[in-house]
């Protein structure tokens, strides 16, 4: 099966997992979670970064599977504070020359991050997924991941 096919499948398994599913913790869980076991190992941090409402631009850690996430991001900072800042998705095939990259885990070599948004266009939080290997993510990761960020909090 090629990789569209597999994010193709994917959003529909997560799509249906959520149906009806009120709570957001339970959305983000769900997609960390088949999105992890469905790329791995290529996917070797996935997981997501929430807007913190008491907090003024500052991303807290949510859902995630891998190693020890970092807790807290302001916005700018490092490849997951730059999306939350710029709302746009971005692909960095070596985070090592990416400037104020945070190294949560030194494995880390490459990584995409995709914002999520609420229905109203408030950013919600913002999805990362890191990688062992240089290079590792492209743009069908790039389709697949906002697809499945663009359904994610609708009800
Ligand atoms: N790589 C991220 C930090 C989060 S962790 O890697 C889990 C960044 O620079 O935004």
């Amino acid at each position: 099966m090629d990789k569209a096919e597999t994010y193709r499948q994917l959003k529909a398994e997560i799509d249906s997992v959520v149906e009806g599913e009120t709570s957001e913790t339970a959305r983000y869980a769900t997609a960390a979670c088949l999105l992890a076991q469905a790329f791995k190992p290529r996917f070797f941090w996935t997981g997501f970064y929430i807007v913190d409402p008491m907090k003024d631009a500052e991303l807290v850690v949510g859902p995630y599977q891998g190693t020890l996430g970092c807790l807290r991001i302001p916005f700018g900072k490092g490849v997951c504070g730059h999306v939350a800042a710029t709302r746009e998705a971005i692909i960095v095939p070596d985070v090592h020359e990416f400037p104020g990259h945070i190294a949560c885990d030194a494995a880390s070599n490459s990584e995409i991050v995709v914002p999520v948004f609420h229905a109203d266009g408030r950013l919600a939080a913002v999805l990362d997924v890191d990688s062992t290997d240089y290079d590792a993510f492209d743009t069908e990761d790039l389709t697949g991941l906002t697809a499945i960020c663009e359904t994610l909090l609708t009800v």
